[in-house]
């Protein structure tokens, strides 16, 4: 029998699965990770965390010794955009900025002016956005110039764990999309925005297919992970488009929406779409020929993790801290008589493209009590989604329903929550494992396990779906307007 293995660099952990030759799982792995906000906005993690965290829980899924099991290829995933910059030895220069740090406003509108919006949209379909990469190295230029003059490459997450793994610099073409130094409709590196900006060519290493072999395990990382050396490393993906594949949402037509730290709503498509406001954001899909189309909160299971933490620490250490709240919340009308949350604790990207924006809970009063106030923050996380739902939509994409996956799938009354504030039925999938499915899957292509990734979607099925229920999904119309238009009026007010 066959096995492969999936690894995904979360932002809260890294996760490690095993699945036979079929894509069935059968050994995982999860080391924790933590966060470091040295400012409001700012969100950083150690690239060697990440390494450390990776190598326990690759030993823990595929075991020791005598007792490993043999994989027969790897495939990597990732948080997309995070900056690890590197120098000419390929030593960390410093932690890396994350997706979620909103520290380089400064450099977005330099980027802008330099560029302009219109060849950022012909270069590389997106618009300068804190979170991407090549906002992050211009910061590191402007504020650490010491540290910009030991910089010989930018990496990925991922590709930080491939580098440990099989000493290649790499990555993918759906990675790279989120760095806004690669032309995406094209599928190669950026030459013009790199010369705009007076980058090197050389900052950024070789880009393959993510089914593409890029690498085999080195002696050092066998012993350090207990993987066989020689073993064949694909090139893997951005955790969205593995998160996608992981659903079996490869080719267009699907539109899935995902609960990590951060919230996504991604739609495959056969060309390269922009929209037009570029409020969604436009990346290569980890199948060939295939882009997609993606919204992005930057907290949703994370504004719910972030909730739990800080008020209700009772639970938060309980196995069932969710279903525990999401019980109390079910005991309160829609709407959460009155009370909205805005999950904007980290700024926003989908629709509003502020780094700034910050998170607000609106309209309190004697009556609240915490289950309103848990109620309100996830309908604030749906309503979110639905922000993007609604981009999506208004681009032509036909979305007839939506594939959850992430936090929110798994509890039936975020199911229900999610059917009804988006007036679609939400289809669950029977695989719960995420981007390192998907991971783990674009493996099997890469060594023949599969014919093609449409083949190894096909091991996912579709679960029945949850109908939206019509008298509730009217009853959000309120709360939804009245989420749509505190954004605006809070942010005028403080500026
Ligand atoms: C996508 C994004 C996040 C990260 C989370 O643009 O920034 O979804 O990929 O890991």
């Amino acid at each position: 029998m066959a096995f492969f293995l999936g690894v995904d660099v979360g932002t809260s952990n890294v996760k490690a699965l095993v699945v036979d030759g079929r894509g069935r799982a059968v050994a995982r792995a999860s080391e924790p990770l933590a966060l470091r906000t040295p400012h409001p906005g700012w969100a950083e993690q150690d690239p060697n965390a990440w390494w450390k965290a990776a190598a326990r829980a690759i030993q823990r899924a595929v075991g020791r010794g005598r007792a490993a099991r043999k994989i027969d290829a790897v495939g990597l995933s990732g948080q997309m955009h995070s900056s690890v910059f590197l120098d000419a030895k390929n030593k960390v220069i410093r932690p890396a900025l994350l997706w979620c740090d909103g520290r380089t406003s400064a450099e977005c509108r330099q980027i802008t002016e330099r560029v302009g919006e219109e060849n950022l949209r012909d270069w590389v379909s997106n618009p300068a956005l804190e979170g991407f990469t090549l906002p992050k190295v211009l910061w590191l230029r402007n504020h650490e110039p010491e540290a910009f003059r030991r910089l010989a490459k930018v990496l990925l997450p991922k590709d930080y764990i491939r580098w440990q793994l099989t000493g290649g610099l790499a990555t993918d073409f759906s990675d790279a999309a989120g760095t806004l130094m690669l032309d995406v409709a094209h599928r190669r590196w950026s030459r013009e925005i790199l010369d705009a900006l007076d980058l090197p060519q050389d900052l950024v290493p070789e880009v393959g297919e993510s089914t593409a072999v890029l690498g085999t395990i080195s002696a050092a990382a066998a012993r350090a992970t207990g993987l066989a050396a020689g073993t064949p490393v694909v090139g893997g993906g951005a955790d969205n488009a593995c998160g996608a594949v992981g659903v079996g949402a490869v080719a267009p037509g699907a539109v899935v929406a995902s609960w990590g730290t951060s919230g996504t709503v991604v739609c495959p498509t056969d060309a390269p779409k922009v929209d037009p406001q570029m409020r969604a954001h436009t990346f290569c899909h980890a199948a060939p020929d295939t882009w997609y189309v993606m919204g992005v909160m930057l907290t949703a299971g994370g504004a719910f993790a972030w909730y739990r933490q800080q008020l209700a620490p009772e639970l938060a250490r309980k196995k069932d801290a969710d279903i525990l709240l999401n019980k109390e919340a079910a005991k309160v009308p829609i709407g959460a008589q009155g009370l909205t949350f805005l999950p904007y604790l980290q700024g926003e990207r989908t629709p509003h493209r502020d780094a700034e924006a910050r998170a607000a809970f609106v309209g309190l009063s004697l009556a609240h009590t915490r289950a309103h106030l848990t109620r309100a923050v996830l309908e604030g996380i749906c309503f979110g989604l639905r922000d993007s739902l609604e981009i999506i939509a208004s681009l032509g994409m036909d979305v007839r329903d939506v594939m959850i996956t992430g936090g929110g799938a798994s509890a039936p009354f975020v199911r229900q929550l999610q059917a009804d504030v988006y007036g679609k039925p939400v289809v669950p999938v029977d695989q719960a494992e995420g981007p390192a499915l998907g991971a783990a899957l674009l493996a099997a292509v890469g060594v023949g396990g599969f014919r093609d990734l449409t083949a190894a979607a096909e091991i996912v099925k579709r679960r029945p779906p949850v109908a939206p229920r019509p008298a509730a999904h009217a009853a959000y119309e309120e709360p939804y307007r009245r989420f749509r238009a505190l954004y605006p009026a809070l942010r005028a007010a403080a500026r």
